[in-house]
């Protein structure tokens, strides 16, 4: 083979597909229970919108970009995250005229170019929510309960949610300027990266995992609020505490996208290693200005797929949907393709599942598709069958076999469904 799949990225088809699909099925219709509905967005933006809303300084922006230029120049990248081209959809669309609150969802390939490893892939999917338009701290509420709610339908052990506030354009230079201070005096413990963030953004030394013995150390913002972010995050707590919402405050939870503002929240899984998160969101109630728009307050998140299926509980189990008769034809020559493929029509009008083998293949490998793909019965069908007006039924579970005319073929098949229900 000359191609291989890029480093990074995933191919999902058989029983690893139908988990994904299962799983998609099952959270969309829990998020959509909330009010949320979907929405789809480019796979490519403009690069702008990513540099303005996740932040020069990122290592998103700076390193992890799939960015190129399209034949009229315009500077392109693949969507790293979901949350700006939300946004950006909500008011080109003018969505912010209806007023109210947009409750969007979205599930979808993301994209950035970082080092691969156990649950860090350069394509991943997330799934997430964006509730646009309300200051209310009760819809951060709203988001991080749905945040937890999509791992316990599907029968993860309980998680805690890690909170905390990253404050507001007001309150948070002046608390940037006293860890800058702060940091002078430890120079010498700090890892290289952080040497440098220490002037630039020191805010982003809470994300370093070299640096945990000054993180320590250090302030933390939550004890530097202003009067509007402290208020927020003294209600949010309220309101979670009254929803009987166990979270751990984390003052050096800090995320790694500029826009936050007040909230910011994560979901770690205790089994994994380095790439433990398994979701993260917060409040971003400046984006929409940096996007050239209006003030709309805004919060969210996204939960990995890649690191969600992975950890599935070990019961989890795909709902079987009502099962109204499934038959795979097996035609032991190409004369009788017609009649079989008109079988196979009426089982499936009937509700029913039907596939005919038209591969040519002998009548093992064709009996041994039957019982891989979890078909009940195998219709066989030869030229004595075509002579006779009657296929050889056989029902996969119990090997028994019968002749059934051609034109009750469905009929048979479902009734026999009905009856083994
Ligand atoms: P994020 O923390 O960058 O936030 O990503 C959210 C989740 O996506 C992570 O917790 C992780 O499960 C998954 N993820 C991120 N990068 C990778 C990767 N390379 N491979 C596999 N999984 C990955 C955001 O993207 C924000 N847009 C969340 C948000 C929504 N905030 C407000 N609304």
């Amino acid at each position: 083979m000359k191609f291989k799949r890029p480093r990074g990225t995933n191919d999902l088809f058989g029983a690893q597909m139908e988990r994904w699909l299962e799983v998609e099925r099952r959270l969309s219709s829990f998020i959509r229970a909330y009010g949320y509905t979907e929405i789809r967005t480019p796979i490519f933006e403009s690069a702008d919108l990513f540099i303005r809303a996740v932040g020069e300084g990122t290592d998103i922006v700076s390193t992890e970009m799939y960015t190129f230029s399209d034949k009229k120049g315009r500077r392109l990248t693949l969507r790293p995250e979901n949350t700006a081209p939300v946004m950006r959809a909500y008011l080109e669309n003018g969505l912010h005229r209806t007023g109210g609150l947009t409750r969007f969802y979205y599930i979808g390939p993301m994209f950035r170019y970082d080092r691969p490893q156990a649950g860090r892939y350069r394509q991943f999917h997330q799934i997430g929510v964006e509730a646009i338009g309300s200051r209310n701290p009760a819809v951060d509420a709203e988001v991080i309960e749905i945040s937890l709610g999509i791992y316990g339908t599907l029968g993860f052990p309980p998680l805690d949610v890690r909170l905390n506030s990253v404050g507001c354009p007001v309150c948070r230079p002046a608390f940037k300027e006293i860890l800058k201070n702060e940091l002078e005096g430890m120079k010498d413990s700090l890892c290289v990266n952080c040497g440098e963030r220490a002037l630039i953004n020191p805010l982003r030394i809470f994300d370093c995992k070299e640096c945990d013995e000054v993180k320590r150390r250090l302030p933390v913002i939550t004890d530097h609020l202003c009067d509007e972010c402290r208020e927020h995050f003294v209600r949010l707590k309220l309101i979670l505490d009254g929803l009987g919402i166990g979270f751990i405050h984390d003052p050096l939870l800090v995320r790694g996208l500029d826009y936050y503002s007040k909230t910011a929240f994560e979901i770690l899984h205790p089994e994994l290693g380095a790439q433990n998160a398994l979701c993260g969101g917060g409040r971003y109630d400046g984006l929409a200005e940096d996007c050239g728009g209006v003030f709309t307050p805004a919060v969210g998140f996204s939960a990995g797929l890649e690191r969600l299926i992975g950890t599935l509980p070990e019961n989890f189990a795909i709902d079987g949907e009502v099962d109204e008769g499934s038959a795979y034809f097996v035609l032991l020559e190409g004369s009788v393709e017609i009649q079989a493929l008109a079988a196979a029509n009426e089982l499936r009008e009937g509700g029913g599942r039907a596939v005919v083998d038209l591969s040519g293949r002998g009548l093992k490998k064709q009996l041994k598709a039957a019982s891989d793909g979890g078909f009940s019965f195998a219709v066989i069908i030869g030229a004595d069958e075509m002579r006779s007006g009657e296929a050889a039924v056989k029902d996969l579970v119990s090997g028994e076999q019968e002749m059934v005319s051609f034109n009750s073929l469905a009929s048979y098949i479902r009734n026999r469904t009905e009856e083994g229900r």
